[in-house]
């Protein structure tokens, strides 16, 4: 009998694995929704949601986080828990140096060492130092703000590369974040993420995509860093957008773990504008997305522009979220098996999930991350 898949396919395409999906599923394993990629960075704010004296209660891992910027503009990261009794120390007062509880009133400073505990009489002593909420090494590059989760402490110069947006470094730019919140675990975001054959299916506005043509696709991808790059190439034509921007625009995409996609749009060899989408799961079922869109026409006078960014971007991410919940009602329903990888469409798929455990492994043996994915150029029609 033949597979759904084969079916379905066209004599061109490979299919690498095929699967009855009508066995049962007894014993199969997904590699999807399972573990977070520890000892990495994570997007959690722009930096422009904090201003000084301001903090803001988010779960991001699973944890409940307190990020805040101090009087002196500093950021920070710290455990939302209060060690006394379990009340989240964002629900009292900050005043810019120290959090105070709203039970009890301790307070905390913003490395989350206890600097006071008011119902300690004058001649009762206790060392307030030995009580602490766990902080996080937290950093802000350009204009986001990152809170690394590691699995033990670990110094300023061993912590990875924040996966930012490169390039834009000194540049003068305006930018916008747009946040949304997907239902699912941060694997099945990010396979949707790095997919481009749902792109003329979900993404097809008028704006976008004028119809459902597809194209065959040839992509060079090289290795970098901790992820991917495909190299810069001329971007779709199939796409109005770039009909009206004209032919000297290039494109470069990559992806990073643990899960941010960066595409640059250059004009003359320089970098015009940048959309980076960060992923951050929130807990097993739950993923923040952010995107960043950074451009550098003529700011600060173009940031005007970012209610209209926000509309474009907001429309493409929402078609994402139908997909995601269409998909998360029938994943968390039935389980059911997946067809993993279908050449090439597939192949990024399934290089995220070798990143991310050669990234665990290599933490776990104490060695360099060395990256598993050998250059190739990858085909498919969208
Ligand atoms: S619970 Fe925070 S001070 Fe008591
Ligand atoms: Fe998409």
């Amino acid at each position: 009998m033949l597979t759904e898949t084969e079916r379905h396919r066209s004599p061109a395409v490979e299919i690498e694995e095929t699967v009855d999906t009508n066995e049962s599923n007894d014993g199969y394993v997904s590699p999807y929704g399972k573990t977070f990629t520890k000892n990495m960075w994570y997007f959690a704010a722009p930096s422009k949601a904090l201003k000084r004296g301001e903090k803001v209660a988010k779960i991001m891992l699973n944890q409940p986080i307190m990020v805040g910027r101090d009087s002196n503009g500093k950021v920070f990261a710290m455990r939302d828990i209060c060690p006394h009794q379990a009340v989240p120390l964002s629900a009292g007062h900050f005043d810019g140096k120290e959090v105070e509880c709203p039970f009890h009133g301790w307070k905390f400073d913003t490395s989350g060492v206890c600097t006071e505990v008011p119902s300690l009489c004058s001649d009762q002593k206790l060392n307030l130092c030995g009580i602490k909420s766990r902080t996080y090494p937290c950093r802000e590059v350009l204009d986001c703000i990152w809170v690394y989760f590691g699995d033990k402490p670990i110094a300023e110069e061993d912590l990875p590369e924040v996966p930012h947006a490169p390039g834009l470094e000194g540049c003068t730019y305006a930018k916008t974040t747009t946040t949304l919140l997907l239902p699912t675990h941060i694997d099945y975001a990010v396979a949707a993420l790095i997919d481009t054959a749902h792109v003329p299916f979900v993404h097809n506005s008028w704006w976008w995509r004028s119809q459902k043509v597809l194209k065959e696709k040839a992509k060079t991808y090289v290795p970098e860093g901790t992820g991917w790059t495909m190299v810069k190439h001329k971007p779709s034509q199939g796409s109005i957008l770039f009909k009206l921007i004209g032919n000297y625009i290039e494109t470069e995409i990559s992806f990073r773990l643990p899960g941010c996609r960066r595409e640059y749009l250059s004009y003359h060899n320089q970098t015009k504008m940048a959309g980076i989408t960060t992923l951050t799961p929130v807990d097993d079922t739950h993923t923040e997305l952010n995107h960043t869109t950074y451009w550098t026409w003529a700011p600060p006078l173009t940031q005007m522009f970012s209610p209209i960014v926000d509309y474009f971007v907001t429309t493409f991410l929402m078609q994402d979220q139908t997909l995601a919940l269409m998909q998360e009602q029938i994943i968390n329903k039935y389980n059911p098996r997946l067809i993993m990888t279908i050449k090439d469409a597939g192949t990024p798929g399934h290089w995220y999930f070798m990143l991310k455990k050669e990234w665990n492994d290599a933490y776990e043996q104490g060695r360099a991350f060395v990256n598993p994915i050998k250059e190739k150029v990858l085909r498919w029609r969208t």
